[in-house]
């Protein structure tokens, strides 16, 4: 019946582990545990709500020398020379001489500094990523591991990471965790073994943990193999890699991942993520984070970060439901805008299949190369139509993973159900990734008002492949987000980090052409499927105004506008307007959140 069962005897599934989601899914021996946690950590998120809003002290125009070079994202897309900065919000936009005359009714200053963006430059909303993982990302960048060209070479990342570390060489207890080795980019494609890693001298005898790219198997070493014995012969909607004579290799695919209990990270371990992650987000313009499976520590973590200060960014949490769980809705209580705005968890993620590239995507018809499955999902129709309605009533904002054109039209007929009669933009219910969808589920889709949260640096990344797995017919219903536009579904952008680039403006050039960095695509230089390419208004608006309406924050966030939160980023160049061969090029300059540069400078 499905891929994964097919294979439990151990056999690699036919496109095993490239890009693409599902995020690693939490130990289900912790889970409740933590979930406990959380549950007594968001009385704290209360208290956190009703401490004062964290006020800058500054005022200031900050304006453009070179006319309208402000893209507000306001409703008419309005550019501007000048917004006033007072405090964490805007207090007024327009021409120099309008805000300053106006200066002493908006700030209550009788004058205010004026800052110039720098020649050349513009200013923009700033960024927010609709779909990412926030620790994972963090983790992805300790050990280099997606740059490991051979097997080998992936070791020895492994290798020199625990040698730049004394306190973990110095103790060989200490858990290593990395993500994003992927066996298809080596030289040779192999899968690798627990034997690889002990083999190296530095690492035997070490607890080893390390994710794939796209987050469906871990490789582990010889002791964590060890430790979590012995194991199962089987295990539903997963592998077991074995050798010939069927001994566990080290290698766990999709759900067999749960057979390894994860390390309990340390605050230091978890801090240490964070850290990096915000570093490369502001360093990108990204200020504002849907994370795409928040698992029960993490949120936990996050809450205790605000206690400690403001958040570096804003992160909007949407909470990993189990689809072998219970239902949790009812006794963890959703809360948004804790902390200034800068830390929600209103959102509930379900998974609804696999991905892609590993063949996980439930489709209606077979895989076009490997006709033996249509896919697999992960969650059924009945649990579907169960939760989803249970969700909404207890006022969680649901959020569906969905890639096949099945998993989307099963999602849809439960959203379709559970809306009947409900006020749609009070809940904003949300497809995660929505890849492949059929003319008439598009048309589902625009007439529910459902989000489409998507991801367009799959599309280049994707492109390649993709007609091979679809043919030539249905790949047109893949990533085709002009029909989606045209059915009147709303968008919002997101990368995917770490399974895609962090950089926002390679989802926003990605969006607007459908080529590679290089200019290229398997439809030539013009992109592929170029019917289906966005504006740059669009994109824009996709990566400023639409996740704020996708996370309930259009309030507050997504635009320029008087009232709204101080959130901007400052760009080399006119990305609106540039060369489409140009816009990678293009620098962030700074990003300001509530009005403080937290990136580069001003
Ligand atoms: C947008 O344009 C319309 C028509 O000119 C105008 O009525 C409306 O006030 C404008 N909205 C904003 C926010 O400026
Ligand atoms: C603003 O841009 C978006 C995206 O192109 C477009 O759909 C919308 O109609 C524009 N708004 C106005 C008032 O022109
Ligand atoms: C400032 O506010 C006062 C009182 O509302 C108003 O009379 C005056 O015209 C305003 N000044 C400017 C420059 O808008
Ligand atoms: C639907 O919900 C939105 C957002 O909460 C609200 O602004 C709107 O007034 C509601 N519409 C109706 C008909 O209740």
């Amino acid at each position: 019946m499905s891929t994964d069962k097919k294979n439990a005897n151990g056999q690699a599934p036919k496109h095993a582990l490239q890009s693409q989601p599902p995020p690693p899914r939490p130990s289900r021996r912790w889970y409740w545990k933590l979930l406990a946690t959380a549950i007594c950590l968001s009385f704290v998120a209360y208290h956190v709500t009703t401490q004062p809003e964290h006020v800058s002290p500054q005022t200031y125009a900050l304006c453009s020398k070179e006319g309208q070079r402000i893209y507000t994202v306001d409703e008419n897309n309005t550019s501007v020379e000048c917004i006033v900065v007072h405090g964490a919000r805007i207090a007024d936009s327009g021409d120099l001489k309008y805000v300053l005359e106006r200066a002493e009714n908006t700030t209550g200053l009788s004058s205010i500094p004026v800052r110039y963006a720098p020649k050349g430059s513009i200013v923009l909303p700033g960024l927010s990523d609709s779909h990412c993982h926030i620790l994972e990302y963090g983790a992805s960048r300790q050990i280099p591991l997606s740059e490991g060209k051979t097997m080998k070479e992936t070791v020895t990342f492994v290798r020199e990471y625990i040698k730049a570390n004394p306190d973990i060489e110095g103790d060989k207890s200490r858990f290593i965790e990395g993500w994003g080795w992927d066996h298809a980019s080596w030289d040779v494609e192999e899968m690798p073994s627990s034997e690889d890693l002990e083999a190296d001298s530095a690492i035997a005898g070490r607890p080893v943990i390390l994710q794939s790219r796209d987050g469906h198997a871990i490789w582990v070493s010889k002791r964590t193999l060890e430790h979590n014995a012995p194991y199962p012969d089987t295990v539903e909607g997963g592998v077991i890699m074995r050798d010939e004579v069927g001994n566990p290799t080290g290698v766990f695919v999709d759900s067999a991942q749960d057979l390894i209990t994860r390390p309990v990270l340390s605050t230091e371990d978890l801090e240490r993520r964070f850290r990096r992650t915000v570093q490369d987000a502001h360093a990108v313009g990204l200020v504002s984070l849907h994370d795409a499976g928040l698992k029960p520590e993490s949120l936990a973590f996050f809450k205790r970060q605000s206690e400690k200060g403001p958040l570096p960014l804003r992160i909007y949490g949407m909470t990993y439901f189990d689809e072998y769980g219970s239902y949790w809705g009812d006794s963890v209580s959703p809360f948004a805008g804790a902390a200034d705005e800068r830390l929600s968890a209103r959102s509930v993620k379900i998974f609804a299949d696999g991905a892609l590239r590993t063949g996980g995507a439930a489709l209606w018809e077979p895989y076009s190369d490997n006709p033996s499955t249509n896919g697999v999902m992960r969650i059924s129709a009945e649990v579907l139509n169960k939760v989803i309605p249970r969700f909404l009533k207890d006022g969680w904002q649901v959020n569906v993973h969905a890639i096949g054109d099945r998993a989307n039209a099963i999602v849809l007929d439960a959203f379709e159900h559970a809306l009947k009669g409900v006020n749609v933009s009070a809940l904003r219910p949300r497809l995660e990734h929505a890849q492949i969808l059929t003319k008439s589920d598009m048309v589902r889709l625009g007439k529910l008002g459902v989000i489409a949260s998507i991801q367009p640096t799959h599309v280049i990344s994707d492109m390649w492949y993709a007609q091979d797995r679809l043919g030539p017919e249905r790949v047109k219903e893949l990533y085709a987000f002009r029909g989606i536009l045209d059915s009147g579904a709303r968008i919002t952008l997101g990368s995917d980090f770490p399974v895609d680039e962090i950089n926002p403006l390679k989802g926003f050039y990605a969006a607007i052409t459908r080529v590679s960095t290089d200019g290229t695509s398997p439809h030539g230089p013009n992109g592929w499927f170029p019917d289906q390419r966005l504006t740059r208004l669009e994109a824009l608006r996709g990566m400023t105004i639409d996740p704020a309406y996708a996370s309930f924050t259009e309030q507050s966030l997504g635009s320029l506008i008087p009232g709204k939160r101080a959130d901007y980023v400052i760009l080399s160049q006119d990305i609106m307007s540039v060369a489409l061969d140009k816009i990678m090029d293009t620098k962030v300059l700074a990003t300001a959140l509530d009005g403080h540069v937290v990136y580069g400078r001003l």
